[in-house]
C-alpha cells in the first residue's frame, strides 16, 4: 500500500495527511470546496501530496480514509470506494449532526451505517478518540512505555490489520474493538475517549470494557 486516499481535508485529513507522508505513503486529498482551495495544504504537505476532487481521491487511495462527518443521506463516493478499507474517522455529535434515530435508540451505530451506505467498501472505525492534533505529535516508537494505544472497529479482520500497521507506523499501540456494533464503546463521551491523551493498550481495553451504552430520548 503506498497512496492513501483521503476526503476530509479539515483538522483529522489534514494530520493524517501529515502522518501518512512522514511514514513514506503518497497521498491524494479532498474536501467540498474542490482542489484549488487546498493549495496551501498541498504546498505544506510538499511533493508526496497532490489535492482532487472527492472521487478522484478515492480513486487514486489503495486504501481510503474519511474524515467527513457522517450524512444520513450518503455524500461519499460509494463506486470509487468500492472494494477498499475505508478508515471512518467520525464521531455522531448531536450538536452538529442532529438527531439520528436509529443511533439514539441504539439500534445501530454510526459506524455501521457508514458500512450500510458503502457496502461494497470494508469499513473501519479508526482515529477517533484521539484530538487531530496529537495524531503527529504523540506517536512514540513500539515497545516505549506509556506508548498511547487506539482502538479499531470493523466487521473485516483485514480492516483492522491494516490500521494495527498504520497506528504502529504513526507511533500509537492497537486495541481491536469489532465488530462495527461494539464501536459505540470509543463513541463520545465514553471511557475511552474522555481518557484519550494518556491511556496504554490496558488501560483501553479497560475503559472499553466499562463503556455504558448511551440511550438518547
Ligand atoms: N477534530 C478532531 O480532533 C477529531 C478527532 C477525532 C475524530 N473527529 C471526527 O472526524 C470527522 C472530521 O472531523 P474534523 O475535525 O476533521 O472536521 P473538519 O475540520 O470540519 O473537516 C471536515 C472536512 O470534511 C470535508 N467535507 C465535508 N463534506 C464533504 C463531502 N461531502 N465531500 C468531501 N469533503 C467533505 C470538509 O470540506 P470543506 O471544508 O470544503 O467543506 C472538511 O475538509 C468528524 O466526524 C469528527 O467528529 C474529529
Amino acid at each position: 500500500m503506498t497512496v492513501i486516499g483521503i476526503i476530509g481535508a479539515g483538522e483529522v485529513g489534514s494530520q493524517i495527511a501529515r502522518a501518512a507522508i512522514a511514514s513514506g505513503y503518497d497521498v491524494v486529498i479532498a474536501n467540498s470546496r474542490g482542489p484549488e482551495t487546498l493549495q496551501d495544504l498541498v504546498d505544506e504537505l510538499g511533493p508526496s501530496a497532490r489535492a482532487a476532487i472527492a472521487a478522484d481521491a478515492a480513486a487514486a487511495g489503495e486504501v481510503a480514509v474519511v474524515a467527513v462527518p457522517l450524512k444520513v443521506v450518503n455524500d461519499m463516493p460509494a463506486r470509487e470506494l468500492a472494494g477498499k478499507i475505508v478508515l471512518d474517522t467520525n464521531n455522531y455529535m448531536v450538536w452538529r449532526d442532529g438527531h439520528i434515530p436509529v443511533i439514539d435508540s441504539g439500534a445501530k451505530t454510526v459506524h455501521e451505517l457508514r458500512q450500510e451506505q458503502l457496502p461494497h467498501s470494508k469499513v473501519v472505525k479508526a482515529f477517533t478518540h484521539i484530538q487531530a492534533p496529537r495524531i503527529t505529535t504523540a506517536g512514540k516508537a513500539a515497545g516505549t512505555p506509556g506508548r498511547l494505544a487506539l482502538s479499531a472497529s470493523s466487521d473485516f479482520p483485514e480492516a483492522v490489520e491494516l490500521v494495527t500497521r498504520l497506528y504502529d507506523q504513526f507511533g500509537f499501540d492497537t486495541v481491536d474493538n469489532s465488530p462495527l456494533s461494539e464501536s459505540w464503546r470509543s463513541g463520545p463521551g465514553q471511557p475511552a475517549w474522555i481518557a484519550h491523551e494518556h491511556q496504554t493498550r490496558a488501560d483501553l481495553v479497560a475503559h472499553l470494557a466499562r463503556a455504558q451504552r448511551p440511550i438518547v430520548r
